[in-house]
């Protein structure tokens, strides 16, 4: 078991996404994972994929729960032309902008300017959470001026091209993980999970509980046996235990946020346990 504090380091390509529970800082020691003995590169809880982009796999699946995000994925992929074009009409941020857009009805939208409108809310949001309310709605609000601009053109195009070596599913991660095989390396970044399955699920079905857990426990069994490589990364608690039970693990110090407020950062610990 080592431990470790990490730095962000300087890549050649960021994800154009902002995503709350990112483990941007988490690169150096995640990107060791990746090795010239795996050929494909699966990932089940992408958000905005930070490792994907870090890394350079000639194949991927990227999956997320969150449709939203996929389809914007999709968009990037196959018309980033279109979706510069939106993104265009969109500047510059501000909070009437931010509001009047977060309250489109997104089914007027073409698929481009959807993801344009998803883009845009994402970066100017407050810390990059995704949340909506009962009717499916994004409502997190407005960040002020503190998130920087949008990416630039050239990062867009980049990313771009990055994301045709991926094929995307919106789907549970069962599913995804279903599409594993030898000589893949499956990286997994559950949310951290929650006890109260009935309250939250009606509120977000994106939200990860204790039975999930246990469906990843099975999987990491099921991946194993099957000798195919994976990493989970999970903060240190309860679940990290169940999760690490008889596999490797190493224990990585992050800053996070707290509250949001960057003057509040503090070191805490992360599990990235493996079989590799
Ligand atoms: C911690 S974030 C992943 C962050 C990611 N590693 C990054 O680089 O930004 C977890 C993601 O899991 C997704 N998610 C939640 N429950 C899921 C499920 N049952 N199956 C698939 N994805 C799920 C959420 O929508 C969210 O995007």
């Amino acid at each position: 078991m080592t431990h470790a504090v990490t730095e962000i380091p300087t890549k050649d390509c960021s994800p154009f996404l902002r995503w709350a529970g990112s483990k941007r800082s988490l690169l150096p020691t995640l990107q060791t994972f990746w090795t010239k003995k795996h050929k494909r590169y699966i990932e089940p809880f992408a958000g905005s994929a930070c490792l994907f982009f870090a890394i350079k796999p000639p194949k991927a699946v990227l999956g997320d729960l969150n449709p939203e995000l996929i389809a914007t994925y999709v968009e990037v992929k196959y018309r980033i032309t279109a979706v510069l074009k939106e993104l265009e009409r969109l500047r510059p941020a501000n909070k009437q902008e931010y509001q009047r857009l977060r309250a489109v009805d997104i089914s007027t939208l073409t698929p481009s300017a959807r993801a344009a409108r998803f883009i845009y809310l994402n970066r100017f949001c407050f810390n990059g959470i995704y949340r909506t309310n009962l009717l499916g709605q994004f409502n997190v609000p407005y960040s002020g001026e503190r998130c920087g601009n949008l990416p630039k053109e050239e990062a867009f195009r980049k990313c771009s091209r990055r994301l045709r070596r991926a094929r995307f599913m919106n789907s549970d991660f069962e599913r995804v993980l279903q599409q594993a095989a030898k000589g893949d390396l499956v990286y997994m970044d559950p949310p951290f999970a929650v006890r109260a399955r009935r309250i939250f699920r009606e509120y977000d079905p994106s939200t990860f509980t204790h039975e999930d857990i246990a469906r990843l426990r099975s999987w990491m069994e099921r991946l194993d046996a099957a000798r195919i490589n994976f990493v989970v990364s999970y903060a240190e608690s309860d679940e990290a235990d169940v999760l690490r039970k008889g596999f490797s693990h190493q224990v990585v110090s992050v800053r996070r946020h707290i509250a949001g407020f960057a003057a509040h950062r503090a070191l805490t610990n992360e599990l990235l346990i493996s079989n590799t």
